[in-house]
């Protein structure tokens, strides 16, 4: 008997398995859900070892990345609205989620062991010169909402470096390159093309769904499966800048360069995240530097080009091409780990960067021991927007003009031990999470002393970590959200997914 028969036989046998819509009421709510859905989509779901069930599943950080019991990709809103009634039965009520980029890095955000839906499908742009507006499907990264947009002379606010999807970023808040100039993400966004977890399709602005519109601008994934997003487009011509990679020596200039730069810069065009991160017991500073205009003002960025560098590649260029330039975040060889948190100041005191980079050097040591010695990353950017709120349009994601707060990013990413138990490799994952927190407590408890942050300062939802409280993400406006998904989630279907729920 060839291999082949086998297969086409189990193949049938799983088949009329499937077709049937009798439902083993013995088997758990992902398997039944699984069923139905393969029934419904013979086409559109996969299960384990097909190549379709392997990048639906696939995160940015392995250890954001589930075994799910099948993953599908719907092609319409119809089917959205088709599969989330099934998961939604209520004999089913399956565990799942929703996956556009896959770069949260909390697991279960977007990764399920139940049903994994991704959007990949969802890869429709349609730019409107009339209203200089683009719409943009979810299934699509920033990397190819860039390419298509530049022949049209437009840009979006959208994500800063390549491989993050339109959607997450967008639904949590979206810090930008241009957020200097017209605000986050949300505050450029026009409308939304929802479809609820009833399975009714609606779209939600300014003037229809108001309340929805509010949540889905910052809310993320609590009020239904969103399909394309509309956003304000803006000319856009060749822009300045580039990576400037500097030595440990030199990381106090740095620091006190991007102090500097955060106290002191004025035009909204520029720029920069000036991150140090240590990696095998070695501190490296990396500064990006963007500045919206073919030419460089002068001064803007001199006490940086002063510093002797490593490596540098600053220049004139088009927008996709310094946005390629910034490149994958990745350490060392094979699955990465990751683990993210936030701490929400209003100015980068030298002091506070310097004392940073000592803190950075010693946990980077400590958890590379952990790692029996594979590369551990720990590194903290400084973000210093130039009054970032100040277009601020509401939503759900508290950031008015009146308390402006910029997010610095605490990060460890490490290379996963395969040597390792999995066991171990989740005792190291806690060890990591630990860790982020307590540094984020550290930095913080500074930041507070030396007036730059309060402790009750909203921390930017795409950044915090997994368990944050609700009121630190939404401040006053919890209780709202919880009514805008009590109207359009009664059933708690969107509860079904991880991360944080109103
Ligand atoms: C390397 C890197 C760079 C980053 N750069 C930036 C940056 O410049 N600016 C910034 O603001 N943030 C940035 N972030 C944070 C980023 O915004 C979040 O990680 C974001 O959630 C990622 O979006 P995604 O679509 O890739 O993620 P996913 O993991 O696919 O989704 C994230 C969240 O959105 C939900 N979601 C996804 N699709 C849908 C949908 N169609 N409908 C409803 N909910 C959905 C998911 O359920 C999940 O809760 C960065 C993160 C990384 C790892
Ligand atoms: C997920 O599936 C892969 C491939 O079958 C397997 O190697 C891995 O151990 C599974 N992970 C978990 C957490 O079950
Ligand atoms: C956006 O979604 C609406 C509603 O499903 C659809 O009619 C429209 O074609 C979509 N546009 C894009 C660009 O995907
Ligand atoms: C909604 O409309 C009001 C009044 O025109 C305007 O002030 C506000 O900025 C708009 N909000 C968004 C998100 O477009
Ligand atoms: C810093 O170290 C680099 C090598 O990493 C060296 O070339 C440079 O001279 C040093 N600079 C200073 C100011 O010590
Ligand atoms: C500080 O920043 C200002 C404005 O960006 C710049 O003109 C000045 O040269 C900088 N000073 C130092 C010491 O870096
Ligand atoms: C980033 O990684 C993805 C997936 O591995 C790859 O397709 C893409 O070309 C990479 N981009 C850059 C700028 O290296």
């Amino acid at each position: 008997m060839t291999l082949s028969f086998t297969l086409s036989v189990l193949a049938t046998a799983f088949l009329s398995i499937a077709l049937s819509d009798a439902v083993d009421t013995s088997t758990d709510p992902a398997t039944k859900a699984c069923q139905l859905l393969a029934n419904a989509f013979p086409q559109l779901v996969a299960f384990p070892g097909s190549e379709q069930y392997s990048s639906d599943i696939e995160h940015w950080a392995f250890t954001s990345t589930q075994n799910a019991t099948c993953t599908i990709e719907p092609e319409t809103a119809d089917d959205v609205g088709e599969i989330l009634k099934i998961i939604g039965r209520s004999d089913i009520m399956s565990p799942f989620a929703v996956k556009s980029g896959g770069h949260a890095y909390n697991v279960g955000h977007s990764s399920t062991t139940g049903v994994q839906i991704s959007m990949a499908k969802f890869t429709g742009l349609d730019y409107d010169p009339g209203s200089c507006t683009v719409t943009i499907g979810t299934g699509l990264l920033w990397d190819e909402v860039y390419s298509r947009l530049e022949p049209f002379g437009v840009m979006v606010n959208g994500g800063r470096v390549p491989g993050v999807g339109v959607a997450g970023l967008s639904l949590g808040g979206g810090y930008s390159w241009k957020t200097n100039q017209f605000g986050l993400g949300i505050d450029t966004i026009v409308s939304h093309s929802v479809v609820l977890p009833s399975g009714k399709q609606v779209r939600a602005s300014n003037t229809s769904y108001p309340d929805l519109f509010f949540g889905l601008r910052g809310g993320l994934n609590n009020f239904g499966i969103v399909t394309n997003i509309t956003f304000e487009a803006h000319p856009q011509t060749l822009v300045y800048g580039g990576q400037i990679t500097y030595a440990s020596n030199v990381s106090n200039i740095v620091n006190a360069a991007a102090s500097n730069f955060s106290a002191n810069n004025k035009d909204p065009k520029a720029q920069v995240i000036s991150s140090v991160g240590s990696v095998l017991g070695e501190l490296a500073a990396v500064v990006l530097f963007f500045y919206d205009g073919p030419t460089l003002p002068s001064g803007i960025f001199d006490s940086f080009f002063s510093i002797p560098s490593i490596s540098s590649d600053v220049s004139t260029r088009t927008f996709v091409d310094i946005f390629e330039s910034f490149g994958n975040t990745t350490v060392g060889s094979g699955p990465m780990g990751n683990v993210g948190h936030v701490v929400p100041v209003t100015d980068y005191p030298v002091d506070l960067l310097n004392h940073i980079a000592e803190e950075v050097i010693v946990l980077e040591g400590r958890l590379t021991r952990a790692n029996d010695g594979l590369p551990v990353v720990v590194a903290v950017s400084a973000e210093p927007f130039l009054n970032a709120f100040s277009r601020s349009r509401g939503g759900a994601y508290p950031h008015p003009s009146s308390r402006q707060v910029t997010p610095m990013a605490i990060s460890v990413l490490y290379q996963i031990n395969l040597n390792s138990t999995q066991d171990e490799q989740s005792g190291f994952h806690e060890i990591a999470v630990s860790s982020v927190k307590e540094l984020s407590n550290l930095i913080q408890a500074e930041a507070v002393s030396l007036g730059v942050s309060r402790w009750d300062d909203i921390l930017y939802p795409n950044y915090a970590l997994d368990g944050a409280p609700l009121e630190l993400m939404y401040g006053s406006n919890v209780q709202t959200l919880r009514e805008i998904a009590a109207k359009y989630d009664p059933d708690g279907i969107m509860k079904l997914t991880g991360g944080p729920h109103f």
